[in-house]
């Protein structure tokens, strides 16, 4: 019985872990104008589906995916046209690309990926954008492990869309859909010596959640996700839960 709800969770492995945004028609890029909204959409995609890979790259424990894809981050230039406006921001999201992209670890690679997601929310805030996201499916419901997996993707996505919004709101929906009754790591596995690092590992996720609700500004908002990040990873390690 154990293995069949296990068995049942790799069959999820194609399920995308973030959420993913509508793409609006591409249109070139033209240096002497300022970016219309469609260009800006486009450029936005791409920083998007590179933080979103970023972030799969923590949860896999891939330090090399995660050089990759920070460096991308870090070193890609702005776009043609933007105003001199999101050069602060930009730094800002460089910047904490950067630290991931050199991190020594997984942990700080994690508490850096959180940082650009609030970088990103930094400019949008500054900048009265209007961000949207499109995620799949309403929360999962039922006791096992998948459904518990599949509880901790969904309130993980819309904490990382909370931060890049910004949106207060959708935070606290991911965080009280993080705040629940811990996974059962008996579901998964028998050995005592897993089972104890599992229990760790589910307590601490409950534990973010809880203290999610009470994260109130970005930087708070930021710390609690990499460590939610850092966690996924470490009970992803300890399990041999495999790539997502
Ligand atoms: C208590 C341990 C634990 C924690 C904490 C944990 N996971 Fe998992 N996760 C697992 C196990 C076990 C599997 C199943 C792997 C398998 O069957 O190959 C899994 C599978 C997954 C899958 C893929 C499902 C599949 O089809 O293989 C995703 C996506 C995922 N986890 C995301 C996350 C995210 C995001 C977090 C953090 C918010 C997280 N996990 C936290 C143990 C954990
Ligand atoms: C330097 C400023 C700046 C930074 C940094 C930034 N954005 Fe944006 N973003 C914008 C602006 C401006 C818009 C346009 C919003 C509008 O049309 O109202 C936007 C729009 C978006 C949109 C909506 C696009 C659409 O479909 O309309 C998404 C998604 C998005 N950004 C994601 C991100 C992510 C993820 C990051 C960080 C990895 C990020 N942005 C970093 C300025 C920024």
């Amino acid at each position: 019985m154990r293995m069949t709800s296990h068995a049942a969770i790799r069959s999820l492995k194609s399920t995308v872990i973030l959420p993913i945004v509508a793409l609006v028609a591409v249109t070139a890029c033209d240096k002497d104008k300022p970016p219309e909204p469609a260009e800006i959409a486009v450029h936005m995609s791409e920083h998007f589906s590179r933080a979103a890979d970023l972030q799969r790259a923590v949860v896999n424990g891939d330090m090399e995916a995660v050089e990759g894809t920070a460096n991308w981050l870090a070193e890609h230039s702005k776009m043609s046209g933007a105003p001199a406006s999101w050069d602060p921001y930009l730094a800002e999201m460089r910047a904490a690309a950067e630290v991931a992209a050199k991190s020594p670890d997984l942990y700080t690679a994690a508490k850096a990926t959180a940082r650009v997601g609030a970088a990103c929310g930094d400019c949008h805030k500054g900048h009265g954008a209007t961000v949207k996201f499109s995620i799949d499916g309403a929360l999962a419901e039922g006791g096992d492990t998948e459904a518990h997996m599949n509880r901790h993707v969904w309130a993980s996505a819309r904490l990382w869309e909370g931060l890049v919004v910004p949106s207060a709101e959708v935070w606290q929906t991911g965080a009280k859909a993080l705040d629940e009754v811990p996974l059962v790591p008996e579901e998964v596995t028998d050995d005592d010596e897993l089972m104890t690092e599992m229990q760790l590992a589910a307590n601490r996720v409950h534990e973010l959640g809880a203290g999610a609700r009470q994260a109130l500004d970005p930087d708070m908002r930021a710390a609690t996700y990499g460590e939610l990040l850092a966690t996924c990873s470490r009970c992803h390690r300890a399990t041999g839960a495999g790539q997502i």
